[in-house]
């Protein structure tokens, strides 16, 4: 690969892998799931397969991405080479290629619902500002024409972005991007905070209570992990390409780890404390609870509609920079193959993901009673993806390169001091792909 396909500066990688770990998984999923899972029990569980599993992953996907510098699919066929193993190793990146898109096509539904939102200004003197907005909510859902229209917008500018390539069209664009959602999003909090119940939040969230674990809570808080990082299916790979020869893997991924979780336990303070002071607000709304919140809690602020339309600008703009990194690594195998150019790639795929998420509005409306396993069509494609293809894609990549790849290998191009490189092996080895083992037969039995 060129230099040029190189991102200059260390910030640019960070940014551009925060921008894809921080998202709707973090602003929009997380508060719902906490909200239907319990709470801190919940949030506990996520917090330790962050740092068990989620860290060593990171690394480990980045470290390949990095080594390679290829598509996923041929950055594993090029170690395959190298190593000289099993070629049934690619399938790894064939399944998280897949993942991609499947993730990306209902991520794409909710990201659209944000950028309708943008639009949407509440009238004045309304006597129940939080009925007014779930009713909102349910006429929105209730309208698969709608949903359409800004799932449509949603996937042709992740498309554009995407066709004009993840150098140019992410590594700009992040950098102003990210620090202004940052700043926003504490902005939000704190004013949420002084508004609402915070109290009864923190203990919501931070106060264990563990007698309420269910199998379900921790495969799902698994899964979550999986999601708002980005690991399991290639993203980080793809991204650790075009990481700078000299950048350091361990460092970088703290932070990008500190980022995420900062981002996601801020989008809980900034949500909770406004649906416990509203009896009308249910902390168990599923995936409407920020649409159903936010709204009410700017209802209140001087000039809220004006902070309204920034938040959602900034939550659709960190979708973005999130859904180009679902679709990057399936564009960019095909494109290694010099058979098709990146706009037409991206277009094939954007018509297989359209497609695809119609299926996920329809079960807002006239699916909604449709239920194969007791799930409907978007909940099944989500607990498909998110419990069961990202962990194995990240058992996976636990087991090649903690097992499967030489030890000095990873001494070298980790460069970690020796006692902390022990520490990541070990995690590497034996506690990642441990727990999301036990977890998963947990959940199944
Ligand atoms: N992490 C993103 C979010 O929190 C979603 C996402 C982007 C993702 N790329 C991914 C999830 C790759 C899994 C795998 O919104």
């Amino acid at each position: 690969m060129s230099s040029n396909k190189i991102w200059t500066g260390n910030m640019t990688f960070i940014l551009a892998a925060a921008g894809s770990a921080v998202g709707l998984g973090n602003i929009w999923k997380f508060p719902y799931m906490v909200g239907s899972n319990g709470g801190s029990a919940f949030v506990i569980i996520y917090l330790i397969c962050i740092l068990a599993i989620g860290f060593p992953v990171m690394v480990s996907e980045i470290l390949i991405g990095k080594y390679a510098r290829k598509s996923p699919i041929n950055s594993l066929v090029r170690i395959i080479q190298e190593f000289k193993l099993n070629l049934s190793w690619k399938f790894l990146g064939v399944l998280g290629a897949l993942a991609g898109v499947i993730i990306l096509s209902y991520y794409s539904v909710f990201a659209g619902m944000a950028f309708s939102y943008i639009f949407k200004v509440f009238p004045q003197g309304l006597e129940n500002p939080s009925q007014y907005s779930s009713d909102y909510f349910n006429d929105l859902s209730a309208s698969p024409i709608n949903l359409i229209f800004w799932h449509t917008l949603f996937i042709v500018i992740t498309s554009i972005i995407v066709g004009i390539g993840v150098v140019k069209g992410i590594g700009r664009s992040v950098n102003i991007l990210m620090p202004f959602l940052f700043f926003f999003i504490i902005l939000i909090s704190i004013y949420s905070s002084f508004i609402g119940d915070l109290e009864t939040t923190i203990s919501f969230l931070f106060k264990p209570d563990f007698s309420v674990i269910t199998p379900q809570i921790v495969i799902s808080a698994m899964g979550q992990a999986f999601f708002s990082l980005s690991i399991g299916m290639g993203a980080i790979m793809a991204y650790g390409a075009y990481m700078p020869e000299k950048q350091m893997i361990g460092k970088t991924v703290v932070t990008i780890i500190f980022l995420d979780t900062f981002v996601a336990l801020a989008a809980g303070i900034a949500i909770f404390p406004v649906v416990f002071s509203n009896p009308s607000l249910e902390i168990t709304a599923g995936p409407g609870l920020i649409f159903e919140t936010l709204p009410v809690a700017f209802y209140t602020l001087p000039y809220g509609s004006l902070f309204s339309i920034i938040f959602f600008v900034l939550i659709s703009i960190a979708a973005l920079s999130s859904s180009i990194s679902l679709l990057e690594p399936f564009t960019a195998w095909i494109e290694e193959s010099k058979k098709l150019n990146r706009f037409s790639i991206v277009i094939i795929l954007s018509i297989f993901v359209w497609i695809l998420g119609l299926g996920s509005i329809f079960s807002f409306n006239i699916w909604s009673e449709v239920k194969f396993f007791g799930l409907n069509f978007l909940g099944l494609l989500d607990y498909f993806t998110n419990n069961i293809m990202l962990p194995i894609g990240g058992f996976l990549v636990a087991i090649l390169i903690g097992w499967v790849m030489p030890k000095n290998f990873l001494k070298e191009k980790l460069k970690l001091r020796k006692c902390l490189f022990e520490v990541f092996y070990f995690s590497l080895r034996y506690i990642a792909p441990s727990s999301i083992a036990l977890i998963f037969l947990y959940s199944v039995f």
